[in-house]
């Protein structure tokens, strides 16, 4: 039995697990259908995800679908649903996808109710969850119990190398990109093999006409306008294709891997620490990255020469970015125009006058140059000034003035943590 046997064996519900899951969500389901049924609703409860596919794990949810007649209006199922989702589900809170919907726990197990319309296949849906239920009846009707095995196998070694998950912080595999890869690859080994040897995208069917930009092209087979794969990075794409050109060499020793940690680089390191808003991550993480580029800009444009950066989003928005400089010099060399040009006595009154000239007026080769006094050194100012001017997307711009700015080196947070820890399968 090789790791990854022992990594399943671990992660794979036992039959006590299954038994559990099957009860809670049929008692789930027939509480959902006497409702639609007492208040007269055309609508009916299906089980989705990987649990009604046999290809969850421990850590999987369950998936309950409320499925309306077309007929219905988009804010009535909408209404409806959440209304739904909180009378079976106690406790449970609203969250939003295309949907609002009701998430919530019962016996320990995280159980999501969403509403969507009921398509057949072929059918034009209203809104991208509606294709979910007819992707339980196409990767159930395409696997055997051997290939069930090796889904599960396959969402183990993502998880393993941190690919699996299709939300945009982690823009990895989806559980059902899994399925599609297993179910077209046939087993494991052979999906292991393509991706070891396989140069540039990854393009399921293979000869798939090129229609989409995204570096993973996985046509869904429910609805082949649609590319499953559009949410994978490169990055993690890149860290597939090594990690199974690892597995098939046998190197598990580099893919699990402890990365040394050296932390006297010698460089400059500040963090930049803001209150997460409470908004769904999907949302607020881009934000957070536009937030991390502009002050990159901010810090190159003035000189400080930024090199790494780094980002986390829990409780807080933490972010890292690594500069050799930690204050700007105190003098700058200043170019001036050519002698030759008409500009070049005006440059040198300018300047004979200013007071913040430390030296020149002078020649190098054909041009006027001027030293210069740098007026302001320190990062904090510099970032704090040109931020008030920079747009930081909606749910920041209200908490600019909050941003703390920590040193690096005198705190242990987690995009500390993660940036020193950066290795091949963490980010
Ligand atoms: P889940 O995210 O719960 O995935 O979405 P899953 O397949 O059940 O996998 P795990 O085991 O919980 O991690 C439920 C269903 O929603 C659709 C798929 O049909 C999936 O089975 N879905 C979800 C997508 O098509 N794309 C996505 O990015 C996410
Ligand atoms: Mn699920």
């Amino acid at each position: 039995m090789n790791y990854l046997e022992n990594l399943l064996a671990e992660q794979i519900p036992t039959s006590e697990e299954t038994k559990k899951l099957g009860e809670i969500s049929s008692t789930i389901i027939q509480k959902i259908n006497d409702i639609c049924k007492a208040d007269n609703i055309n609508a009916s409860c299906t089980e989705v995800g990987s649990v009604s596919k046999n290809t969850n794990l421990k850590s999987s949810d369950i998936d309950i679908f409320v499925t309306f007649d077309k007929s219905y209006s988009v804010d009535y199922i909408e209404k409806k649903g959440l209304e739904i989702g909180h009378r079976v589900l106690e406790n449970g809170t609203e969250k939003y996808a295309e949907h609002p919907y009701v998430s919530g726990y019962v016996m320990g197990i995280k159980v999501d109710v969403v509403p969507a319309f009921k398509i057949s296949e072929g059918e034009k849906i209203v809104s991208t969850v509606d294709r979910t239920p007819l992707h339980t009846l196409y990767v159930n009707s395409n696997t055997d119990e051997a290939m069930v095995h090796d889904i599960r196998l396959l969402k183990v070694f993502m998880k393993s190398i941190n690919v699996y998950g299709s939300e945009i912080s982690r823009s990895g595999f989806s559980g059902y990109l899994c399925e599609l890869l297993i179910i077209h690859f046939k087993n494991f080994d052979r999906l292991m093999g393509y991706m070891a040897n396989l140069r540039g995208k990854l393009i399921v069917p293979e000869n798939t006409e090129d229609k989409f930009s995204e570096p993973v092209i996985i046509i869904d087979p429910v609805d082949p306008s649609r590319n499953a794969g559009a949410a994978v990075s490169e990055e993690n794409l890149s860290r597939l294709k090594l990690a199974s050109k690892l597995y098939m060499a046998g190197r598990e020793d580099i893919l699990n891997h402890t990365p040394r940690i050296n932390k006297n680089r010698g460089t400059h390191i500040m963090v930049f620490v803001v209150k997460k808003p409470d908004i769904i991550d999907d949302i607020i993480y881009p934000q957070a990255v536009r937030l991390k580029n502009r002050i990159w800009d901010i810090l190159h444009n003035n000189g400080f020469m930024p090199v790494a950066s780094e980002i986390y989003v829990g409780s807080d928005i933490e972010i890292l970015i690594e500069c050799e400089l930690g204050m700007l010099p105190g003098t700058k060399v200043h170019m001036g125009p050519p002698v030759e040009s008409n500009e070049s006595i005006k440059f040198i009154d300018v300047w004979n006058s200013n007071a913040r000239l430390m030296r020149g007026p002078y020649i190098l080769k054909n041009r006027v140059y001027v030293d210069v006094r740098t007026e302001q050194r320190d990062m904090e100012g510099i970032i704090r000034k040109e931020l008030k001017n920079s747009d930081i997307g909606k749910n920041l711009n209200e908490l600019k003035d909050e941003i703390k700015i920590i040193n690096g080196e005198d705190t242990d947070l987690e995009v500390v943590r993660k940036f020193f820890s950066k290795y091949l399968f963490n980010s």
